[in-house]
């Protein structure tokens, strides 16, 4: 049940006035993470729920790959053999996590997790990523496997070290079986201003499961 001052109550209002603002700068700051190499919200928290009995983490780094406003959709990529994405089938709820730290401006974002291997989605990432960010998915073990000797392996082979930023697509396309995009559809965005002058904190939401409703928003005690 919902106590009357519970914070999981959504919003109910249209998204108007210093609020409208607000919204227009959280989609703005995501869509620079995708093409600027240094905004802080470029590398984020991915959160993922933990499956009983199998990996005991469901947070990690990960890096934006592309944001869609209209659809308030992120994108990341990642190993197909990873644990997250066991994580993803069994329950597609997850959220982000950003925070800048300059601004001391924290971004937190809930929705529904797909996974996509061989359509549309995947085809277009893999295509549009560079072979440097794509290496990684030519590694021989599933992530997380445990290195039989006692020296670090980086789960790739020697020549593609070598190669550093020579890569080319050709070389990098067998890692193309292990290549996954997680889409992820919002349905709940909150953000944190610290400021000396007074915290200000923003919540917006839509109805899960139905990305034609339309937004609301408001403001919440920080
Ligand atoms: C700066 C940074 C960026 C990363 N970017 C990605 C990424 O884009 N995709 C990804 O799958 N893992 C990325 N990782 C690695 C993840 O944090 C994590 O170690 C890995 O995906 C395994 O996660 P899992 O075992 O929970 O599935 C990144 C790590 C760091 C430190």
């Amino acid at each position: 049940m919902t106590h009357p001052h519970d914070s999981t109550r959504p919003t109910t209002r249209p998204i108007a006035g210093e609020l409208a603002v607000v919204w227009q700068m959280v989609w703005d700051r995501l869509e620079r993470s995708v093409n600027q190499p240094d905004a802080p919200w470029r590398e984020g928290v991915f959160a993922t729920s933990r499956v009983p009995g199998g990996d005991p983490f469901g947070l990690r780094t990960v890096i934006l790959r592309r944001v869609e406003r209209d659809a308030a959709a992120l994108t990341i990529h990642t190993d197909a053999r990873s644990p997250k994405i066991a994580q993803i089938e069994a329950d597609p709820a997850v959220e982000w996590l950003g925070y800048d730290r300059r601004e001391r401006l924290q971004i937190r974002l809930a929705g529904r997790a797909t996974i996509h291997r061989a359509d549309a989605v995947a085809e277009a990432l893999w295509n549009e990523s560079s072979p440097l960010s794509l290496r990684g998915y030519l590694g021989g073990h599933p992530p997380g496997t445990p290195v039989e000797s006692d020296t670090p392996d980086p789960n790739l082979p020697a020549w593609v070290l070598e190669r550093g930023d020579r890569l080319t697509r050709e070389e990098v396309q067998p890692g193309r079986a292990h290549f996954a995009a997680v889409r992820i559809v919002v349905y709940a965005v909150e953000m944190l201003q610290l400021d000396r002058a007074g915290h200000r904190r923003a919540r917006f939401d839509r109805v899960p499961n139905d990305p034609r409703t339309l937004w609301t928003g408001g403001w919440i005690m920080p």
